[in-house]
């Protein structure tokens, strides 16, 4: 597997960064992941704009990067053997005497690489998950996608523990998002979500999803859902770039709805694949 390191592709073996890189002392970095389908990497350019947004949110300038990401993108989406999986972009602050301000002169690391997608979510996403609801531990500026994810990673992994996949997030008694996936609720038709701000990741899925919802005539509303609304909702869906749109049919333990797929899953679900296919086939551009 070849990987892109600041400006060269080498095995990945072969690839090594500094003990003194910052992403690795300080978390110091931003990432994006990817979905490629079909050779074809999945709505690219909102991706480079979020991570564009992410390193200027940092104080990173991409006028010192000569990268050009549209290449090394597609270059790692054609790599990949079965034409789909993720393509993972890092840039960190760089390898630098540790203190926390910001170096003068480090140049940043940059690594890119792709990932084949698990042979399940080729054959079909994960379409169901069960969740656990948990404070959110997280700063808040969750809307930069940076590598410092510790509060995520101890999240998911208490979800892991109580036998879930995702950890549902409460902070001032509304649910935001997931660990790692932003978050709908259905109620008496209509989804409802928590807006773009900063205390979520503006999920370039859960754009999608509110465009299909628009295109299929499925009301949308952008206030984030009470934790009681959401313990009482007909349904309950995650989206992300790695899951899709997966129904949560289990929360706390107690089922959602009916504790199974709901109908306005199905429906998303259906406008989703159909969207994948025009995207893979190469119909659609976007
Ligand atoms: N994360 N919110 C959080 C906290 C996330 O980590 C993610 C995805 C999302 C969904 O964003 P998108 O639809 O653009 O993937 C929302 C990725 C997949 C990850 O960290 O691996």
């Amino acid at each position: 597997m070849l990987v892109y390191l600041n400006g060269d592709w080498i095995p990945a073996e072969e690839a090594r960064v500094s003990v003194f890189d910052r992403g690795f002392t300080f978390g110091d970095g931003v990432y994006e992941v990817i979905p490629v389908y079909g050779h074809r990497p999945f709505r690219l350019n909102a991706h480079l704009q979020r991570l564009r947004q992410s390193m200027t949110a940092v104080g990173m300038s991409d006028k010192k990067l000569a990268v050009d990401w549209d290449t090394v993108t597609t270059r790692l989406a054609d790599s990949l053997s079965s034409g789909d999986g993720t393509v993972y972009l890092q840039i960190s602050r760089g390898a630098a005497p540790r203190q926390h301000g910001f170096p003068a002169n480090a140049p940043m690391t940059v690594l890119a690489y792709a990932r084949p997608a698990a042979i399940e979510t080729v054959k079909g996403p994960l379409r169901e998950a069960t969740a656990i609801l948990r404070d959110d531990i997280r700063w808040t500026r969750c809307d930069i996608k940076t590598t410092s994810l510790i509060a995520n990673v101890l999240l998911v992994q208490e979800a892991l523990q109580a036998g879930a996949d995702e950890a549902l997030l409460v902070r001032d008694g509304y649910v935001n998002e997931g660990a790692v996936s932003n978050v709908f609720i259905v109620r008496d038709g209509r989804l409802i979500t928590a807006p773009p701000n900063h205390l979520i990741l503006g999920g370039i899925t859960r754009d999608v999803i509110i465009e299909l919802a628009h295109a299929i005539g499925i009301p949308v509303i952008e206030i984030a859902p009470r934790r009681a609304e959401l313990l009482e909702a007909d349904e309950v869906l995650i989206t992300s770039s790695g899951r899709e749109v997966t129904a949560v049919t289990r929360v706390d333990g107690a089922p959602v709805g009916t504790g199974r797929p709901g109908p306005v899953f199905q429906r998303l679900h259906a406008a989703f694949q159909t969207f994948k296919e025009e995207v893979r086939t190469g119909a659609r551009t976007t």
